[in-house]
């Protein structure tokens, strides 16, 4: 049979993933789940309980409560017309608590990289997302959504290796702190005001982090399509995206019928 079309996006940090993942679905009534929030989740777990993340000899404690951890996703998407281009928001929560902002704060998106270089910490997760992938497009789930958006590292190279679409999403590391200010300033958080240089070495630290691990690091598959977001609007990048599905979901089913 058909399975639901999957989309698979990744990149560095403050690329660009999560608001362009969250637009794709809206527009093409898939699914989407945020990886992230759940490495984030990790952590928020870890430091609620003491633990100093980036001291290696805590890992093992770090990967049981990953595996104990029950992580949940909650997406509203708009369905009006008129709405279906404002940004669709999603709720996560950690064993039962809304932790939506609370996994977003300075120390958490310190912390995320050390945790998420863990092996075990990643099978738990990976585990976890297909279970939750799995259940978002099977009937029983009836959500009526016809495919996946995945954002996330290592979606295309491991966690959706057969994606039908894999994008790899890019901006110079200026133009994301700049973006990551701006949505700090949109969203009223009351934490510290940090400067450009100071999120911009952060970001860095983090891609580094991620680029160099040796699990699962952050990589561009092979047959990915590479999106350098820096001179393009968001509205942009998302139609380049929902154009390429369509023109992938028509070749399929060209080809299906011959
Ligand atoms: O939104 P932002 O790019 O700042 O971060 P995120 O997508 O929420 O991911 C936070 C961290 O989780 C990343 O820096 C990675 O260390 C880790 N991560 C990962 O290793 N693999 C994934 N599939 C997703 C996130
Ligand atoms: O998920 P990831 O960390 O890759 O990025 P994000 O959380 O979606 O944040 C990217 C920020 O850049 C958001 O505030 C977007 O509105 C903004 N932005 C973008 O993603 N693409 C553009 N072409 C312009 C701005």
């Amino acid at each position: 049979g058909t399975r639901p079309f999957q989309v698979a996006i990744d990149g560095p940090a403050a690329s660009g993933k999560s608001t362009t993942a969250k637009m794709v679905a809206q527009r093409l009534g898939f699914d989407y789940i945020d990886t992230g929030a759940f490495y984030r989740c990790v952590t928020l777990a870890a430091l609620s309980k003491g633990i100093d993340p980036s001291n290696p000899s805590q890992a093992l404690q770090i990967s049981n409560l990953a595996e104990s951890s029950h992580i949940g996703l909650k997406t509203i998407f708009s369905t009006t017309s008129a709405s279906k281009s404002s940004l669709p928001t999603t709720k996560v929560f950690l064993d039962s608590k809304d932790v939506s902002f609370e996994i977003r704060t300075g120390t958490v998106s310190k912390h995320v990289s050390a945790v998420a270089a863990i092996g075990p910490v990643r099978e738990a997760v990976l585990q976890k997302v297909r279970d939750m992938g799995a259940t978002s497009i099977s009937q029983e789930s009836n959500s009526g959504r016809d495919g996946l958006v995945m954002d996330g590292r290592d979606i295309g190279t491991v966690v959706l290796p057969n994606a039908d679409l894999k994008i790899f999403l890019v901006a110079d590391s200026r133009v994301r702190a700049e973006r990551r200010l701006q949505e700090l300033a949109r969203s009223g958080s009351k934490e510290e005001v940090l400067d450009i240089e100071t999120v911009q070495k952060d970001l860095e630290r983090r891609d580094e982090l991620d680029r160099t691990r040796e699990v699962s690091p952050l990589r561009k598959a092979d047959d990915a399509v590479e999106l350098d977001t820096s001179l393009l609007t968001i509205e942009g990048q998302v139609d380049a995206i929902v154009q390429e599905v369509h023109r992938r979901q028509q070749a399929a089913s060209s080809s299906s019928s011959q």
